[in-house]
């Protein structure tokens, strides 16, 4: 292609991939298939790599720099970053309206009242309309530069949309952290023995401080944008305009937002959201009143900390009282013992409660916590029931501290405390919970996702023992699954084809269900990236292990007693040799694919792939396998012993090839004839 026409190309691609992030990230409403999507930002990342002097910060393709980074700098800001003054009941909000009205000689007014969202506040700065800065509120005056991180928020625009977009153009937001993302969080995080974060907003804060992007981004974190703090060459008269111009450049805009005259229809929205906020996505702590008209704004003024013309209104926060009817015992995949708190039914931050987590020992004995006592539960980010204290003054009767079991509640095997860990273990790699535990685990979404295999199937397999490992579910017969309460013959070809289908997963999904204690979802894929294949991990000592970034001694260790282990050798051994895939793919987007668009047939046994492997590498690739030969069959590959297909590919003149051409296909060398 030639410079020129490669450039105008880029800059179609990077318009189209910009819109339709905005459509899928800010208006969730996505207008092409993701196939589609895919397809566009390869061709981008292809001719960006060819032409390297096409490359621009502001490209979609760096939303991720990927570089770690040596810490963060500081930035002052333009105007300060002001916080609000919270008003917490009608009094405190009558009295706000009283201080508007009469600051403004009683003229009329108007109050836009906006959610006010529990994240992080960040800055992101503009010029000549391209994004060149983000940084968080810090001290108001100055905050920590974190563009990079910001990029990573796919709803950010690294472009504004206007076509004479001002000079300079600073607006305001809240970087938050989605409930559901904040909950998988925190459950990879218990797996994983890493502390748990108190509430989305410590997440999202925590998140945004990564000095590594990549983790930003799989963070989840979404932002609302409500405000302009610095701005040159664009005047606004109303903050509703304000919110206008910010929808119209493709920022993301809440739509709760609401413009009231009067007090009292204020207060009527106020009670509106006190139990309608926890149907919401995301958490909200209160709703913000601003003076709409900017000029207003400008003659109420500021004190040093907070502006005269906006107000918090914070709800309280959610408790409520229950008794702790129980507390039970649950043995996780890795052994772990977690106590859980079964409780008496209580309505709670819009949901009934009736269970708590305890998570530890530890924090039992700490809280004090017993069986019968009245506690104070709160929910964690709006979302995950806690309990925050016993109430021992109202203990009747004596009652024993609460103690951990000595013998596993499921096999009643010993039980072991590590030194320095929270967790109580069951040492019986073969307790049948931890078994069922660890098949779920292994099946689940982020691990090798085989849909179909809920706990009710799981439970059936493991009592009649039909499964003892995670490999066994590999030579599940369609008769075996059929006999299972249930399970008709339609559900067991799916799940049977789910099966099959996780055969092609990436090694990064296979190390994860593994269960290796520590090595979660981005350590999993650290490790692939890193050893390329699972002999490789096996085969790596300490130092090896140590040297991956992010990689400690802690993660290291898990890895090195994990294969030390005969058992899990064996379950290794079964899963290569049921064909599962064990080799890491080259990164979807920066390598070549040699064989896009053709499409194979396999025929015979080959020598150094399985026909898994074989299917994975072609799909890897590019290309497609399919089951029939015909004349539109691009390659039949050619094993020992093939079937009939190799006569019909004869027949029809196909062109045949043997494992050392599809070895050389593979690396983009075309066979001859
Ligand atoms: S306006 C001068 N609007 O609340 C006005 N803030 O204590 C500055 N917040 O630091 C902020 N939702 O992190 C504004 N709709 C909203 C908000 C909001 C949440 C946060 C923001 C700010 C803090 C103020």
């Amino acid at each position: 292609m030639k410079p020129e026409d490669a450039r105008e190309r880029v800059e179609e691609l990077r318009r189209a991939i910009e819109f339709h992030d905005h459509r899928y990230y800010v208006l969730d409403d996505p207008v092409i298939e993701d196939a589609e999507y895919d397809r566009l930002v390869r061709e981008l990342v292809e001719l960006e790599t060819a032409h390297p002097e096409l490359a621009a910060p502001d490209s979609p393709t760096q939303r991720v720099g990927g570089r770690v980074r040596e810490g963060f700098a500081t930035v002052r800001h333009r105007v300060p970053m002001l916080s609000l003054a919270n008003a917490f009941d009608a009094a405190d909000l009558a009295d706000f309206d009283r201080r508007v009205r009469a600051g403004l000689a009683g003229e009329d007014v108007e109050y836009v009242v906006e959610l006010k969202f529990d994240g992080v506040a960040v800055s992101l700065t503009y010029e000549g309309g391209r994004l060149v800065r983000g940084a968080t509120r810090g001290d108001g005056v100055t905050g920590e530069e974190i563009t990079a991180n910001l990029r990573a928020i796919r709803s950010i625009p690294l472009r504004l949309r206007h076509p004479e977009p001002p000079d300079v153009i600073e607006v305001r937001g809240e970087v938050y952290m989605p409930k559901e993302a904040f909950a998988r969080l925190n459950e990879r995080r218990e797996e994983a023995g890493r502390p748990l974060f108190a509430n989305p907003r410590n997440a999202a804060a925590g998140s945004l401080r990564q000095l590594d992007p990549g983790i930003t981004r799989e963070r989840k974190l979404d932002i609302w944008l409500y405000g302009v703090g610095y701005a040159d060459g664009v005047a606004f008269a109303r903050h509703t305009e304000v919110l206008a111009w910010l929808t119209a450049q493709g920022f993301r805009v809440n739509p709760h937002t609401r413009t009231f005259r009067t007090l009292k229809d204020v207060e009527r929205h106020l009670v509106h959201w006190r139990e309608t906020r926890f149907e919401l996505p995301y958490v909200i702590d209160g709703l913000v009143l601003k003076v709409d008209r900017l000029d207003q704004q400008k003659r109420l003024g500021a004190t040093l900390k907070s502006p005269r013309w906006a107000s918090a209104f914070k709800y309280p926060p959610e408790q409520a009282q229950t008794t702790v009817e129980d507390i039970i015992i649950r043995v996780g995949r890795t052994g772990v013992l977690t106590p859980t708190a079964v409780l008496a039914p209580v309505p709670l931050a819009g949901t009934t409660v009736s269970r708590a987590a305890l998570h530890n020992e530890d924090l039992i004995r700490e809280k004090d916590i017993r069986i019968g006592d009245v506690v104070l539960v709160h929910k964690a980010g709006d979302i995950i029931p806690e309990i925050l204290s016993s109430k021992p003054e109202k203990r009747t009767g004596s009652r024993p501290p609460f103690a951990m079991p000595r013998r596993c509640p499921e096999c009643d095997s010993l039980l072991v405390r590590p030194e320095g860990e929270v967790g109580i273990y069951c040492t019986n790699v073969a307790c049948p919970a931890r078994l069922e535990r660890n098949l779920l685990h292994f099946v689940s979404r982020n691990a090798m996702d085989i849909s179909g295999l809920g706990p009710a199937v799981i439970q059936q397999l493991t009592e009649r023992r039909l499964v003892g490992d995670p490999a066994d579910l590999y030579a599940l017969s369609r008769a075996e699954l059929i006999g299972l309460e249930r399970m008709g013959p339609k559900s067991a070809d799916n799940l049977l084809k789910a099966i099959q289908n996780s055969k092609r997963n990436s090694l990064a999904r296979l190390i994860q269900a593994l269960g290796i204690r520590h090595v979660g979802e981005r350590a999993a894929r650290l490790l692939a990236e890193r050893f390329g294949s699972l002999s490789g991990l096996m085969a790596a000592g300490r130092e090896e292990l140590e040297a991956v970034p992010e990689i400690g001694p802690k993660i290291a260790d898990s890895v090195l007693s994990f294969f030390a282990r005969d058992s899990n050798r064996r379950v290794v051994a079964k899963l290569v040799q049921a064909g599962v895939n064990t080799v890491a793919a080259h990164p979807a987007a920066a390598h070549p694919r040699p064989l896009a668009g053709k499409s194979f047939v396999l025929t015979g046994t080959l020598e150094e792939f399985s026909r898994a492997q074989a299917a994975a590498r072609i799909e890897e690739f590019g290309g497609r396998v399919v089951e029939g030969v015909s004349r539109q069959t691009d390659y039949v590959v050619l094993g020992k012993n093939p079937g009939r297909k190799y006569d019909k590919a004869v027949k029809l003149g196909v062109m045949i090839i043997e494992e050392k051409e599809f070895k050389n296909l593979l690396s983009g060398i075309q066979p001859r004839y």
